[in-house]
């Protein structure tokens, strides 16, 4: 793999590479759900490019920007094995993002940025949409592989490259989980021992919606069902809420695909997980 920590670097390091491309973007303290996201690269693309960048327009003001986990050589390290000779990992440092200090155009969410992860964290996703243009337009990629934990954040990429014809194709891959369901998280590594047990009152209560969801449960009673598991295991509910593919509230009524999302409070650790269902009637296939 070839590390480089600047623009120029990094398009003499592109010049290199032919055929397709695919970018995978993070914010280091890489884990196995990273590593499965530059898999699902691979499948897509002869060329990864993994960009580490901890964000700061992306956090607020009483955030864990000081605090979250920094390691690049843990991160190069975690990604040697899966990566080839002509791969590239873009590392660049908050000066060489941002040169003036936060940039006076940044991209603006709109109502999808305000609900959910944007209503408990403010201007987070203006912050996560002006990088991920800024990365997307240094790294020029076929495809953007997103990890599906973070699914209010996917639906806004695809909608900013919608939106603004960017011409990429977003691909969401799947969360992975621990062994007893907890969806990989940087941010697990602050959980106490008994938080992190707690933790998974998260995947607890996701199931619990999709079976009351299978059993014929409706939209509100999906919510309860997964709530009721929730407020049990955690300290603060955030949010349990269903929504359609473009993150906008469900009606009661409402039949189809549809997602469950949940984020808690453990601690002073703040989670986040989601599931898809289906919902309707229940049909009788005895029949
Ligand atoms: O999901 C993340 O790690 C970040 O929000 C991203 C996409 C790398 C932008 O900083």
């Amino acid at each position: 793999m070839k590390l480089v920590h600047d623009a120029p670097a990094l398009a003499a390091a592109l010049a290199e590479q032919d055929g397709r491309r695919a970018v995978v973007m993070t914010m280091g303290a890489l884990h196995d759900g990273h590593l499965s996201l530059v898999t699902h690269a691979r499948q897509r693309a002869d060329h990864v490019v993994v960009t580490v960048f901890v964000n700061p327009l992306q956090f607020g003001a009483h955030e864990d920007l000081d605090q979250y986990p920094r390691d690049l050589p843990g991160d190069l390290a975690a990604l040697a094995p899966v990566l080839h000779t002509d791969d590239v990992v873009y590392a660049p440092s908050v000066r060489e993002m941002y040169p003036d200090g936060p940039p006076q155009v940044q991209v603006a969410a709109g109502p999808v940025g305000d609900v959910l992860e944007g209503a408990v964290r403010p201007g987070h996703f203006d912050g996560v949409l002006t990088v991920v243009l800024k990365l997307l337009a240094r790294t020029r990629p076929d495809v953007a592989v997103f990890g599906a934990k973070d699914a209010q954040q996917v639906a806004l990429v695809r909608a900013m490259v919608h939106d603004l014809d960017l011409g990429v194709s977003v691909v969401e891959a799947p969360t992975v989980r621990e062994h007893d369901g907890l969806a990989r998280s940087s941010r697990n590594a602050y959980l106490s021992p008994d938080d992190r047990e707690r933790a998974t009152g998260l995947w607890r209560a996701l199931s619990a919606g999709r079976e009351a969801a299978e059993a014929g449960a409706d939209a509100p009673e999906v919510v309860v069902a997964a709530r009721t598991v929730l407020t049990e295991a955690v300290d603060a509910v955030d949010y349990v809420s269903l929504v359609d593919a473009r993150f906008l509230p469900l009606a009661a009524g409402a039949h189809g695909p549809a997602r469950l999302v949940v984020a808690a409070r453990l601690g002073t650790t703040r989670l986040i997980d989601n599931t898809e269902l289906v919902l309707g009637p229940v049909v009788d296939r005895s029949r």
